[in-house]
């Protein structure tokens, strides 16, 4: 298991989910965590969860949401070496019945979202940065960035443009000597809050009879035969940040039993 004694981690999305257990896996290798989410609520339960684990309110579409919530991760955990960029949300539409407020939000949140918290993390943690020690971004991406499945363009084409996201700011980062590695991971099917209203969708769009099949579906095309699981996306994400991964730049890390291959 990799140890992440000493690390100073911001998961954003954490308030349940990919980034609840992200926060409660890096946490138990040893990383101070703090746990950033729109849903005030439901993250201060979350955090109370996570043994140490701090949380503050953020909504990463906006910019000053990010310089706040950054800011108040450092002071809380004295400085800052990790952030998960996680928080992401999935609305299904067929090209035909495409909403466009729909598009914008999504894209509001998987890309611009991302963009800034990439942003927010160089800055503190490049030289000169509040916290200046360097450190790892993880952005996540989705399987849906690697393969073409009927009713998630939009959600798709956010995760595409997350792994490019993720490919210039390592460029930028080295580029500019910041001392940041960013990686993204791209999780397969999670049978989650958010695997089951995808899965509905499949069937809300008449795309599949109903949404077991749907899931029936996606394990047919996963050569592990199965759904991902949280922690198999969260031990990825440990992995990406811990120093076994010291050389690890700029990849994209499928954890989806082969199915977006
Ligand atoms: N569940 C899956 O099957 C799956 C598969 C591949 C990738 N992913 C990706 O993993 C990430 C986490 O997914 P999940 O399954 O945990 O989803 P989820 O819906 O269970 O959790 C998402 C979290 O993000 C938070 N959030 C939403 N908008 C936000 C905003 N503007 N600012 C801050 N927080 C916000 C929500 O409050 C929630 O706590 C997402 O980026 C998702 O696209 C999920």
């Amino acid at each position: 298991m990799t140890d992440l004694t000493g690390r100073r981690a911001l998961i954003t999305g954490g308030a349940r989910g990919l980034g609840l257990q992200t926060a409660t896996t890096l946490a138990a290798r040893g990383a101070a965590v703090v746990l950033a989410d729109i849903d005030a609520d439901a993250g201060a339960d979350a955090a109370a969860s996570v043994p140490g684990a701090h949380f503050v309110h953020l909504d990463v579409t906006d910019d000053a949401s990010w310089e706040a919530a950054t800011a108040a991760a450092v002071d809380a955990l004295g400085g800052l070496d990790t952030v998960v960029n996680n928080a992401g949300i999935e609305i299904s539409d067929l090209f035909v019945d495409l909403d466009a407020d729909n598009a914008r939000r999504i894209l509001d949140v998987n890309v611009l979202g991302t963009a800034l918290g990439i942003k927010h993390a160089f800055r503190a943690m490049r030289p000169g940065g509040a916290a200046s020690v360097g450190g790892v971004i993880v952005n996540v991406a989705s399987v849906a960035a690697n393969i073409a499945f009927p009713g998630i363009a939009i959600y798709s084409a956010t995760k595409s443009a997350v792994v490019r996201l993720t490919k210039v700011a390592a460029a930028e980062s080295g580029r500019l000597g910041y001392g940041v590695r960013v990686n993204a991971i791209c999780p397969g099917l999670v049978p989650n809050a958010m695997g089951a209203q995808l899965a509905g969708d499949m069937e809300r769009l008449e795309l599949f009879p109903s949404a077991g099949e749907a899931v029936t579906a996606v394990v047919g095309l996963t050569p592990s035969g199965r759904l991902a699981t949280e922690e198999d996306i969260a031990n990825g994400v440990a992995f990406l940040v811990s120093d076994t991964a010291a050389f690890v730049n700029g990849h994209s890390l499928s954890v989806d039993g082969a199915m977006g291959m």
